[in-house]
């Protein structure tokens, strides 16, 4: 079963990475446009199985859509990230047209595949290949909001001194400053959170989860890539082993939570069909209140993008 990689930057690289490592496809294509670089980068990996001890092929091809065809999934990675005083949002015209242009070519050679967008501004980026890919919404969605509550989840585990695998938690709505963490649905043990730690701290715990990607941005002088590549591989695994796992993805509302039409992150169960159902969580209106606006300016940026794609070229 092959699964192809968009991208062979840090993002995609990391997530052919751990696709190899955890054996979870038997063929993963890594794809740049950069000549040379894919097929360094998937040999490299390829070298490093008999150390670790995998039997993944990675092969890597500049541009060659042909070679990725057949593929069960698509993670698409390309494009520009962010530098310290840009916003995703800034992203927008570059990786759109990267974003479109690569979306065709992957329908056209895997008609059938599943496609996971990485590229930002996700959420918007999402729109862009599901109106390019012309497919239904359940196979064509975003990685965010597992990378959002790894975050979250990570300062949580040190704040409390617990391990990490036993902080549960959802995050809704864009992926950037608006994103809705939801302490109501985080647990520790099964513990609701609000039990072991202070309001104040959970507070600041979530601010600090909000700017998540800004703060590796100002530290590194560009974005992360351990934690995004391994959330899109953990995708893909849910994906090829019908895992059923619930993760939240941003995907095209389609009337859920009262939005039609915007795409934002929204817990679903994720298996060999893609989203297999959306989870309708009972909000509150304060947790609705932070939605709506999270909606707001998602739309306000699919908007912009519509402007761009309809003015003429210049
Ligand atoms: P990077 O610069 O390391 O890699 C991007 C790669 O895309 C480069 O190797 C470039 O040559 C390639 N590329 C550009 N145009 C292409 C095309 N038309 N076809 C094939 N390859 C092409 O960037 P990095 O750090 O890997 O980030 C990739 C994207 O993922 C960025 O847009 C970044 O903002 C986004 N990102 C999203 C996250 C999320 O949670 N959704 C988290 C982290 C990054
Ligand atoms: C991140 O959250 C920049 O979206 C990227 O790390």
């Amino acid at each position: 079963m092959k699964v192809t990689v968009v991208g062979a930057g840090n993002v995609g690289a990391t997530c052919a990475d751990v696709l190899a490592t955890r054996e979870i496809a038997n063929e993963v294509v890594l794809v740049d446009i950069k000549e040379g670089f894919a097929e360094g980068k998937a040999l490299d990996i390829w070298q490093k199985s008999p150390i670790i001890g995998y039997d993944t092929r990675t092969v890597g091809v500049t541009n060659d859509y042909a070679r990725t065809a057949g593929s069960e999934v698509v993670v698409i990675t390309s494009g520009l990230p962010r530098k310290p005083g840009m916003s995703r949002d800034d992203l927008i015209a570059t990786n759109a047209g990267i974003v479109k242009s690569v979306t065709e070519q992957v329908v056209k050679h895997s008609p059938n595949a599943i496609i996971i967008i990485v590229s930002n501004p996700l959420d918007v980026m999402t729109y862009q290949a599901h109106l390019t890919a012309k497919l239904p919404r359940e196979k064509v969605f975003g990685m965010a909001g597992i990378l959002d509550t790894a975050r979250y989840r990570a300062f949580l585990a040190e704040a409390l001194n617990v391990s990490p695998k036993d902080i549960q938690a959802v995050l809704m709505g864009g992926h950037g400053d608006t994103m809705v963490p939801l302490p109501r649905y985080t647990t520790v043990g099964g513990i609701p959170v609000t039990e072991l730690i202070d309001k104040a701290k959970l507070d600041a715990i979530i601010e600090r989860t909000k700017s998540g990607g800004g703060e590796l941005v100002k530290l590194m002088g560009t974005s992360a890539w351990y934690a995004p590549g391994a959330a899109a591989a953990q995708m893909v695994e849910a994906i090829v082993r019908d895992q059923r796992r619930v993760f939240p993805v941003c995907l095209e509302l389609q009337g859920e939570y009262g939005i039609n039409g915007v795409y934002l992150g929204a817990p679903v169960i994720l298996g060999k069909n893609g989203v297999e159902r959306v989870i309708e969580l009972q909000l509150n209106d304060e947790e609705k209140a932070m939605l709506e606006t999270s909606r707001g300016h998602v739309k306000e940026v699919m908007d912009a993008l519509d402007k761009m794609s309809a003015a003429p070229a210049a």
